[in-house]
């Protein structure tokens, strides 16, 4: 069996509920499907960097996936590198090791028949950490010792927005230069395909000889006009050849939040700030 599942975004909470019927929608449709694994690309949570709790949350309801699941954290499990689109929310050694005690690792790797998938951690990416030079480490020796398989490169945040010379820095991608250490990194091991999350969106292009993938969210949809498709879905991607294959899933039910009219158009800056709204059949 060489397909799998793509959740990503799912925004969790045990008090602020607003995604929790999409996630359950989700999480039943990916057990029904039974795929060789379901990789879960970050922003597990709404709060995650300041929240116990809500790690604790998250966790909890992906061990209700039947399938092998394999997490990576996004900006808002364990916090953004700098300059983030949160200054009070960047990574940092106890944000990463709340999540570490939770789901084990933030960096894995899983061989299917003639590909080798490979998950990091996007945000350590640019954040000086020491985590940063022990995940690049990891990562050369997950790559080297790929015997000849084809490899898939999984993270939270896309490499880049548009095209790999981007100057300016964004919260959206990856900065500039930890993303052409990276791609240099790619291009050594002739790695075939990136999956990100963050954007929200779904996308697959080819950006010269590399495709990047970008899953949607299970949650919400923002307004980030990228040439993506917004509406909250998931996807399933199928390792069997060569060229991996890309569907695009949508959970009959699964509702398209929209995180503007979620906040009030401007009343809140953040889901966090927001009144309790506990999920009801969490
Ligand atoms: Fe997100
Ligand atoms: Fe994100």
């Amino acid at each position: 069996m060489t397909r799998i599942l793509v959740l990503s975004d799912l925004h969790l909470s045990p008090t602020h509920g607003f995604f929790w019927d999409n996630w359950a929608l989700a999480r039943d449709a990916a057990n029904a499907m039974a795929p060789a694994a379901v990789i879960v690309t970050g922003d597990l949570c709404i709060n995650g960097p300041d929240s116990d709790g809500e790690i604790a949350f998250a966790a909890a309801a992906l061990r209700r996936l039947a399938p092998h699941t394999l997490a990576l954290p996004g900006n808002h499990d364990v916090g953004d590198e700098p300059p983030g689109q949160d200054a009070e929310q960047l990574i940092d050694e106890p944000r990463l090791s709340r999540w570490n005690a939770a789901f084990g690792t933030d960096c894995w790797s899983l061989d299917l028949d003639a590909w080798r998938l490979v998950g990091v951690n996007a945000q350590l990416f640019g954040s000086g950490l020491a985590a940063e030079a022990v995940q690049d480490a990891w990562l050369d020796t997950a790559f080297a010792s790929a015997a000849g398989r084809r490899i898939a490169l999984f993270l939270h945040k896309p490499l880049f927005l548009e095209s790999a010379d981007e100057v300016e820095p964004t919260a959206g991608s990856l900065n500039l230069p930890p993303r052409q250490a990276l791609m240099e990194k790619l291009r050594t091991a002739d790695v075939s395909m990136v999956v990100s999350g963050h954007l929200h969106q779904y996308r697959d292009r080819t950006v010269d000889g590399l495709r990047h993938v970008w899953a949607p969210s299970t949650a919400f949809m923002t307004n980030h006009p990228l040439g993506g498709d917004p509406r909250p879905g998931m996807l399933a991607i199928d390792f069997a050849g060569p060229e991996p294959v890309v569907d695009l899933l949508r959970p009959p039910g699964l509702v398209e939040f929209d995180l503007a009219a979620i906040k009030g158009h401007g009343r809140y800056k953040f889901l966090r700030d927001m009144p309790a709204c506990p999920p009801q059949a969490a």
